[in-house]
């Protein structure tokens, strides 16, 4: 038990790898048991994937990899609760394809929040309840979605509360990235600071990381850090990746040939990366409580499919087949 990455870093923090159905076989599997003590299912536990259908749950993968963490003894976030992103179409329509009242929508999603956290409760530790809900603009507050649409603020508050009825020994993260931005940062805290204000029960925040050779910068990631930690909450680095080159977005990236190189200079500057933010998480050992990365393998990578781009989820799913550009951003090829 105390070999591999997991076993370095056991008086640290668990170390996580987000899976998919296909990873639990084969030698992903193996690394997967060799190196990691916590999993986050990539996909499969999202509203859409999750919750196709008002009365049609989908738990055939959510739970393979819960039977497979469980047969392995390791730990097991649950990802996401809320999201824009790979959120059903139903969920906002009524049966005439007219919007919903936020009466209805808040309904829907404590149903759904109620179903999925109690599915798994007492085997995930930690969920992320609501994910990216704030704006990347300087100048805006909480991104335009349909939940921010129908509900105002509420929606927010209300997907803690519904997952802590549901289980409340769970952890319950709220979970951003570009959150080192200064702007975002400060609007980050801001949110924060309301929901503790207002008694929602909130644990901590997720840091996705998925970062470049240089950016954020290491003061930047650490005066984030320093400014979370002082609203009393725990932090998690969610989604650690670290892609080698700045590519094209996804909607450009068809326009631009594949460049699949990844030079001897690419490695060692990432490997100086990766100790450089591993060696902040060690320094705030008493505030991180977990760090994971964005898969087991370059081999599948979601950087990949569009160029290398972090602007927003739905992208993903129109390109898979598109070679766009390798970003090369994990621990294995
Ligand atoms: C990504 C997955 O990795 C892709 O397979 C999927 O097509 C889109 O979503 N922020 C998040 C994650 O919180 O859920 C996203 O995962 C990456 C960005």
């Amino acid at each position: 038990p105390d070999k591999g990455l997991k076993g370095y870093y056991r008086k640290y923090f668990p170390i996580g790898v987000a899976v998919n159905t296909a990873a639990l076989s084969g030698p992903e599997a193996e690394l997967i048991v060799k190196e990691f003590n916590s999993v986050t299912p990539e996909n499969d536990m999202k509203m859409g994937p999750i919750h196709p259908q008002e009365n049609e749950y989908n738990w055939k993968n959510a739970d393979a990899i819960v039977a497979f963490a469980q047969q392995h003894h390791i730990k097991i976030r649950g990802h996401n609760l809320l999201w824009h992103a790979q959120a059903p179409a139903w969920m906002f329509k009524d049966s005439t394809g007219k919007q919903v009242s936020k009466e209805v929508l808040l309904k829907r999603l404590k149903d759904h929040i109620t179903a999925v956290v109690t599915h798994f409760k007492g085997k995930i530790y930690a969920w992320d309840v609501v994910n990216e809900a704030i704006d990347d603009k300087p100048d805006l507050y909480l991104r335009n979605t349909l939940w921010y649409q129908i509900c105002g603020e509420d929606f927010i508050a209300k997907a803690f509360e519904y997952a802590h009825e549901a289980d409340p020994d769970a952890q319950l993260f709220y979970n951003d990235y570009n959150s080192e931005v200064p702007s975002k940062r400060d609007k980050i805290c801001k949110l924060i600071r309301s929901l503790k204000d207002a008694g929602v029960p909130v644990t901590g925040i997720g840091l996705q990381g998925h970062w470049k050779l240089n950016e954020p910068s290491v003061g930047q990631i650490t005066e984030a850090i320093d400014k979370y930690a002082a609203l009393g909450l725990k932090l998690q680095i969610t989604e650690l990746d670290i892609t080698v080159r700045t590519a094209p977005s996804y909607k450009t990236a068809n326009q631009t040939p594949p460049d699949s190189t990844y030079t001897e200079s690419m490695a060692a500057q990432q490997a100086e990366r990766y100790k450089a933010v591993f060696e902040i998480f060690r320094k705030y050992k008493k505030v991180i409580t977990g760090v994971t990365f964005w898969n087991v393998s370059d081999k599948h990578s979601w950087l990949d499919y569009r160029g290398g781009g972090i602007a927003g989820g739905a992208a993903a799913s129109q390109a898979t087949s598109r070679k766009v550009t390798k970003a090369y951003p994990l621990l294995f090829d």
